[in-house]
């Protein structure tokens, strides 16, 4: 099937017009036009979508596409006429220099904007700038006055180093553009996977029933990359795995695990549930986390450092759900594989009716586990014990029913903006996270950034998962460490 005969079943999205400020820079050119390329290859995004990049100095379209070209149409070999398609998709494009600092310097986009302007076309202003420049940019666009009821704003992090200064920057968004028009991105709630976190947990009942202490022994998450830092040196320095990671990321996947079921699949009741989730998490003591530093770290930003490029840490959710089972969290840099994988291990079965006459149980006692791979080779794996088959007693083996996603729905994933993307025509604010949930996940990372720092991370090798730690073992635990096919591993 093509994304095209998938079309009629997902949500119409309305013509819309898309203003990315800072559009020439990397964000707009990595992952913002080649997610919006691809839903216009798709058919979602039409002819009468319009697009307009600001930045400092003007582009030529030509310049723009050379730019644009190699992360449009790498690995879309299959795409039919993509050089021809990204031609016309660049033809909707206009391209504006203009002065965020400088009064009035929006009034002609204004103009252009306000050209056959509704009620019904969202105006959608994608901050592709520092959060420095957050304010002012706000400024030019309400003097221009395009706050209008189907204006919207694009955000993403970093929005802060901690809560005083995140709340800082969302005051001065909030000054000018209302919360339910304010669209934060994290990236990984755009994620098929993670979507599916909460079709499996909702739209199943299966699940649902053992999906609390009475049966979960313990869950873990382990988000593992096997880059360094590259030319991002200089802002990861200053966040590190906690803030750039943790903070974000991390916990909204633990959020996804762990919240009630909403009433609703909208928006506020989705996000309230999560809110919940993070004001329930127990304050950490610093003997429930690991910091690390790959070996190579410091020489790649150039001078002494004890910023963190790996976290690991055990969770405690304080509410009748939860209590008592640990989740288990991890994320660094340079590790062994690049995988993020979230593992439910149910308890151990109560009372054993093998291991007893002679019977073979190979791994004796092997827990049934749960194993939802959000990347890559996306899927699911539910770990049982059965019998070896034929003669000769009663032999028991571990074996595992898996569900691929690339393989059962054979097509390509989408990349998490474009999901994200085009959410925001739609005024879809779900996967987006709200101020309050924002600040709550501050509220539980301060205290451990605070302590954080002046810590000595651990050094740990290149390739491998990070810097030895007993959180399991003093649990009688191990990590269980993602297996990738490397042959497709990205
Ligand atoms: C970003 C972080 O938010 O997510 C990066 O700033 C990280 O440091 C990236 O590499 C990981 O995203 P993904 O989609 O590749 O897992």
């Amino acid at each position: 099937m093509t994304d095209r005969e998938l079309l009629p079943q997902s949500a119409a999205v309305p013509d819309s017009d898309y203003v990315i400020i800072g559009g020439t820079g990397d964000l707009s050119l990595r992952k913002i036009f080649p997610a919006l390329f691809l839903r216009y290859a798709a058919g979602q995004v039409t002819n009468d979508f319009r697009f307009f990049v600001l930045g400092r100095q003007t582009i030529t379209a030509e310049d723009f596409k050379a730019k644009l070209k190699p992360h449009c149409l790498a690995g879309m070999e299959t795409l039919k006429d993509g050089e021809a398609l990204l031609d016309r998709f660049i033809g909707l494009i206009e391209f504006n220099a203009i002065d965020i600092s400088a009064k009035n310097s929006m009034a002609g986009l204004a103009e252009k904007l306000m050209n056959g302007a509704d009620e019904t076309r969202p105006i959608i202003f994608y901050m592709s700038i520092a959060p420095s420049l957050f304010s002012e940019a706000c400024q030019r666009i309400d003097e221009a006055g395009l706050v209008l009821p189907q204006s919207r704003l694009v955000v993403e992090k970093p929005l802060g180093h901690d809560r005083a200064s995140s709340l800082e920057i969302n005051d001065k968004l909030l000054a000018v553009f209302k919360e339910s028009q304010i669209y934060r991105i994290d990236h990984y709630l755009g994620k098929e996977t993670v979507q599916n976190l909460m079709a499996l947990r909702f739209a199943n009942v299966i699940f649902e029933a053992l999906w609390n202490n009475r049966y979960i022994d313990n869950i873990q998450i382990t988000v593992a990359e096997t880059v360094g830092v590259g030319s991002r040196a200089s802002y990861y320095d200053q966040y590190g795995a906690i803030r750039d990671m943790l903070q974000n990321h991390l916990l909204q996947l633990l959020c996804l695990v762990a919240m009630e079921p909403p009433a609703r699949f909208n928006a506020d009741q989705v996000r309230n549930e999560k809110l919940r989730v993070l004001q329930a998490l127990r304050p950490l003591e610093m003997d429930q986390v690991v910091m690390g530093q790959y070996q190579a770290y410091a020489h790649e930003v150039g001078k002494p450092t004890l910023t963190e490029t790996y976290v690991g840490l055990k969770v405690l959710i304080d509410n009748w759900r939860w209590a008592g089972v640990p989740f288990y969290i991890r994320t660094g840099k340079k590790m062994t594989t690049r995988a993020s994988e979230i593992v439910i291990t149910f308890k151990n079965r109560p009372h054993d009716i093998f291991n007893k006459d002679g019977i073979t149980d190979h791994d004796n006692e092997i827990p049934n586990r749960l194993i939802i791979r959000v990347q890559p080779q996306e899927g699911l794996r539910l770990l049982l014990t059965s019998k070896e088959p034929g003669p000769g007693g009663m032999r028991l083996f571990p074996s595992e029913l898996n569900l691929s996603f690339g393989e059962t729905f054979d097509e390509r994933l989408p990349d998490a903006y474009e999901r994200l993307l085009m959410d925001i025509a739609r005024g879809n604010q779900t996967l987006f996270m709200r101020l309050d949930e924002v600040l709550a996940a501050w509220d539980f990372i301060d205290p451990l950034a605070k302590n954080a720092q002046g810590a000595i991370p651990l050094l740990y090798a290149e390739g491998t998962m990070g810097p030895p730690d007993t959180l399991l073992s003093d649990d009688g635990r191990e990590w269980v460490d993602p297996k990738v096919d490397n042959d497709d591993a990205d």
